[in-house]
């Protein structure tokens, strides 16, 4: 909007001057933000389309408004709905922080109990889609079984279409938190050329989902109950983490009002990334070739040379220790105390102390992110590395639900479609097949 001739403009303004005409404009400031459409009114001409903002990954750009989590990525700070990720991490339980992510507030005990069984009653999956995992390749990366297993479920439940009912939304989110251990262990178990272990809603999520994984016929898996709670605690810190790659997914495609099954498989097939929720599988895959702490300077002088990345180190948003990962190694000790030390921790510790002292990695602010720990638990605690994300997805399945079904109650929701800026030729004719060369 082109500045008026008198008033003192407002603090909460930008006065932008366009040197190519000129004018100046006021564009108001709001949450620390300029809404980028506000600038579609600076022209450089009657026919000129307006100033558009170039974010290409949209390291700066604000997608959404939401309440559901809070990172300063300077402090090393990250909150569930104002609570702080080291007490929920002490006090809290993976379903429970499930319920606080989607519905806003801590359950009583009453709603916390309705919500477990409510849960339980969704941990089947129809026969079909047990074929269906079980018509995958031997060798098939669980993570890939899983993606397509939960595209796969929106054709059981078509009335998930109906995204703007709040009680369809609610039953979708149940269904999906449910689900998704069963899924994976069974991609798991598949994996591994084992039948499976049907859900046992006698124990509690965490704990059935690790009788789903490690339960044989004839063997009555009993989950050591350290174990349990370490992966339970692991899920808790995987529940969500604002706009990140995954989730943005998730809003992205939810926003055509898609199925919230069609929606969370396009997260799912982010989260698979290494740069993302691939990368604790890409940690362990790097301790692994570095194999001895004697190697670490040259591996990270291949780092320093741009020849390859030091995984589960940087984040986007945290330029200071990620808070997840300072819970996780203490995780690691009273995992170890049960599964026997992981000798590939000696390595990740005498890393991590090198590389803090590094000026390449100080100067770039990177520390140790969630993935580099992770693993090295899991590991620990017998899971393949194809499984690593898969145990991420289960954890982030609650917050791509939580953001999903706040997106849905967002008056500013439209869907979601970027501009560009066009490089290619500029109009050309149809060239005759004689014609080209
Ligand atoms: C997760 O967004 C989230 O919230 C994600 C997540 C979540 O909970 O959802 O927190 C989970 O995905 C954690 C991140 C897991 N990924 C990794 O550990 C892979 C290794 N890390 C990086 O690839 C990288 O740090 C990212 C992808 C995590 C962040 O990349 P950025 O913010 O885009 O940083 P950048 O690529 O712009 O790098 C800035 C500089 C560059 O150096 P210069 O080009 O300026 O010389 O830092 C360097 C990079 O080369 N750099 C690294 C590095 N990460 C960045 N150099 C070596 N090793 C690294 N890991």
């Amino acid at each position: 909007m082109e500045s008026p001739a008198s008033p003192t403009p407002s603090k909460n303004r930008l006065t932008v001057i366009d040197q190519r005409t000129g004018k100046s404009y006021e564009i108001p400031i709001t949450d620390g933000t300029v809404r980028a459409i506000d600038l579609r009114a600076i022209k450089n001409g009657a026919d000129d389309f307006g100033l558009m903002v170039f974010d290409p990954a949209f390291t700066n750009t604000a997608a959404c408004r939401s309440s559901v989590t809070f990172i300063d990525g300077d402090k090393g700070v990250l909150e569930y709905r104002g609570y702080p990720i080291e007490d929920l991490a002490e006090k809290s339980t993976y379903l429970e922080t499930a319920y606080l992510l989607v519905f806003g507030e801590l359950p009583t005990s009453k709603a916390l109990c309705e919500w477990e069984e409510e849960i339980k009653l969704h941990t089947l999956i129809h026969e079909n889609i047990c074929n269906l995992i079980r018509a995958f390749r031997y060798d098939a990366h669980p993570m890939g079984i899983v993606v397509s297993t939960i595209a796969a479920l929106s054709t059981y439940y078509p009335e998930a279409m109906r995204v703007q009912d709040p009680a369809n939304r609610r039953l979708q989110i149940v269904r999906l938190i449910g689900k998704l251990p069963t899924i994976a262990a069974f991609a798991y178990r598949h994996s591994q050329g084992h039948r499976f272990t049907y859900p046992d809603n006698r124990l509690d999520y965490t704990g059935n989902f690790l009788s789903m994984l490690f339960n044989l016929q004839g063997r009555d898996h009993q989950p050591d109950p350290v174990l349990t709670r370490a992966l339970d605690v692991l899920f808790v810190l995987h529940a969500d983490h604002e706009q990140n790659c995954s989730t943005s997914a998730m809003r992205g495609v939810g926003s055509s009002l898609v199925d919230p099954y069609s929606a969370m498989s396009a997260a799912t097939a982010a989260l698979y990334g290494p740069l993302h929720g691939g990368a604790n599988e890409a940690v362990l895959d790097m301790l692994v070739e570095i194999g001895s702490s004697k190697n670490i300077p040259a591996f990270l002088r291949s780092v320093k040379a741009g020849d390859r990345r030091l995984m589960g180190f940087g984040h986007r948003v945290y330029k200071n220790y990620d808070p997840r990962a300072r819970i996780i190694k203490e995780i690691a000790y009273s995992v170890f105390e049960v599964t026997g030390r992981n000798p590939l921790l000696d390595i990740a510790l005498e890393l991590e102390r090198i590389a803090l002292q590094d000026e390449y990695f100080v100067s770039r602010k990177l520390y140790p992110n969630v993935d580099f720990y992770s693993g090295l638990i899991y590991q620990a605690m017998g899971f393949p590395t194809t499984m690593f994300p898969v145990l991420f997805a289960i954890g982030r399945t609650c917050g791509w639900l939580a953001q999903w079904n706040e997106m849905q109650q967002d008056s500013d929701t439209r869907i979601a479609r970027p501009r560009q800026i066009y490089t290619g030729h500029p109009r050309r004719s149809y060239l005759p097949l004689d014609q080209r060369g």
